[in-house]
């Protein structure tokens, strides 16, 4: 613990979508990085200059900034930290069954660098922590001479180092303004909205915008539920809607819902830690339940257009990641749907164009193929859980003639319905208007099947 603080040295704890993009982006701005990563596949990764996870573009910054000798992984806390002004926390935080954030990696991680920290550093906290987490942590620990503040991440998987290079806002909460202002010049250009806080009000910035933006999509699947009742199409409603300027267009695209690392795990957390305080925040818990719904209606469209029974059928689903261009598998909707398809009496055949590997050991019984006409080969039905762009541009006609069945379930509203119903295709969406397609009721077509009707997954 020699020397002084340097704050064009950065150590992030975490070689994870968040810890490694980011260094992967501060290295690239042109501060010395080291990454302490505990896990040694992931620091051999990071070593070779090669990302371990899938990340558009990752590959080739960490070849170039690892090939410079500006970012290096590194095991021993010690090295990591040794006379870094900044230390970014960047391990997970994922859910406890109760639904609470577990704090475990981040007591560890932190526990350790302020062993080894140089004095005069900052610890950021860049992990998702419950209200009053950064304040205990400074508390917890002994030293006079480190300062905590709370560092919220925003970036999106897929698009994540477009958004470290181009962040919408920097936001930095603590209780010293001399650190949180270092901290707020990591990132962002002089453009960048800056806000800086005190931690309690950043940590809650960061839930807030998840719960926000995951309650927005379960209103607009709402929305699509009731536009199938009534012969509206979703998009038209969600399009002028969007048109409002207050409302905007983004995150009101209708579908499977939400899924991920994040959004499932901090609605949870947000609403848990509301109940600690007293609070019932009634909205988080409705737009949970709409979400969990929305599985259950996928998977109800797919009984439905088979003719109330999935006992024996073959079903190929499309897409395993949670979301396009990434392989996180993390809470996705594909996880539930499958298991739900199988208890439901089906055999499940299913693609993703990079999560295959990461979803085997998810899903023992599925057969997992890399080609989408592979998996549709034989089946009776189709049904789309994840809007790559490559299952929309897919020769349809091919599909169907493979099929066994025509039923195409599009769980996100990103196929072609009408090229799908001119090739003689079933389209069922979810709540987009059939406009000139076939009939949306099939000939061989059973009961409606409302949602309620498919039972909840029984886990475990
Ligand atoms: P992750 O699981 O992909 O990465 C965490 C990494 O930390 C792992 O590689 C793990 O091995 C490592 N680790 C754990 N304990 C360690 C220790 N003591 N020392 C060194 N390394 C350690 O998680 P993630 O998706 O990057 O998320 C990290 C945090 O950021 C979470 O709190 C998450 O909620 C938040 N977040 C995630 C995203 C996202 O898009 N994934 C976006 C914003 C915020
Ligand atoms: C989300 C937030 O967008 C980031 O700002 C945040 O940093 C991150 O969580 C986090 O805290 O981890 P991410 O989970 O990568 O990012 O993905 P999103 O693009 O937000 O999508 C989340 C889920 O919502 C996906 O399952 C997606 O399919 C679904 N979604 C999104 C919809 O169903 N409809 C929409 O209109 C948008």
């Amino acid at each position: 613990m020699t020397g002084q603080a340097d704050d064009g040295v950065v150590c992030v704890i975490g070689a994870g979508y968040v810890g490694l993009v980011t260094a992967a982006g501060l290295a690239e701005r042109g501060r010395e990085v080291r990454v302490v990563e505990v896990d040694p596949e992931r620091r051999a990764a990071v070593s070779a200059g090669r990302a371990p996870i899938h990340e558009p573009g990752l590959d080739q910054v960490l070849s170039a900034v690892v090939g410079a000798g500006r970012l290096r992984a590194v095991e021993s806390m010690g090295e990591g930290v040794a006379g870094a002004g900044i230390v970014i926390v960047a391990v997970g935080t994922p859910p406890t069954a109760d639904g609470e954030a577990d704090l475990a990696q981040v007591h560890a991680a932190v526990d350790a660098a302020v062993e080894h920290a140089t004095p005069g550093a900052v610890v950021a906290i860049k992990s998702t922590v419950p209200p009053g987490t950064t304040r205990s942590l400074a508390h917890r620990c002994r030293r006079e001479n480190l300062a905590f503040v709370m560092f919220p991440e925003f970036l999106r998987e897929g698009s994540a180092l477009e958004d470290i290079r181009n962040p919408s806002r920097v936001v930095v909460g603590g209780d010293d303004p001399a650190a949180v202002g270092r901290v707020a010049a990591l990132l962002g250009d002089p453009d960048t909205p800056r806000l800086l806080c005190d931690s309690v009000s950043a940590e809650l910035i960061k839930y807030g915008s998840n719960a926000f933006l995951a309650t927005k999509i379960s209103f607009i699947n709402e929305m699509a539920h009731l536009c199938e009742l009534t012969g509206a199409d979703i998009e038209k409603v969600a399009d002028g809607m969007g048109l409002d300027p207050r409302i905007g267009r983004s995150f009101l695209s209708a579908g499977l819902g939400w899924g991920g690392s994040c959004f499932p795990k901090d609605v949870r957390a947000l609403e848990t830690s509301a109940g600690y305080h007293g609070q019932s925040f009634w909205l988080l818990k409705a737009a949970i339940e709409v979400n969990s719904q929305q599985r259950r209606r996928f998977a109800g469209k797919l009984v439905q257009g088979l003719g109330g029974s999935l006992d024996g059928r073959r079903v190929a689903i499309l897409g395993l990641a949670f979301k396009p261009f990434t392989d996180d598998m993390r809470q996705a909707p594909a996880v539930d749907v499958i298991r739900q398809l199988e208890e439901l009496g089906a055999s499940v055949v299913a693609t993703d164009p990079v999560a295959v590997d990461r979803a085997r050991p998810l899903l023992p019984r599925t057969a997992l193929v890399d080609d989408p006409y592979a998996a549709a080969t034989g089946a009776d039905a189709v049904g789309v859980v994840t809007e790559w762009p490559e299952y929309r541009g897919l020769d349809w006609e091919r599909v169907l003639r493979l099929m066994r069945g025509r039923l195409v379930v599009d769980g996100r509203n990103c196929l072609d319905g009408e090229l799908i119903a001119r090739a003689g295709g079933v389209y069922v969406s979810m709540g987009r208007r059939p406009r000139d397609l076939a009939p949306a009721a099939p000939p061989e077509v059973g009961e409606l099947i409302a949602p309620e009707a498919i039972p909840p997954l029984t886990l475990g």
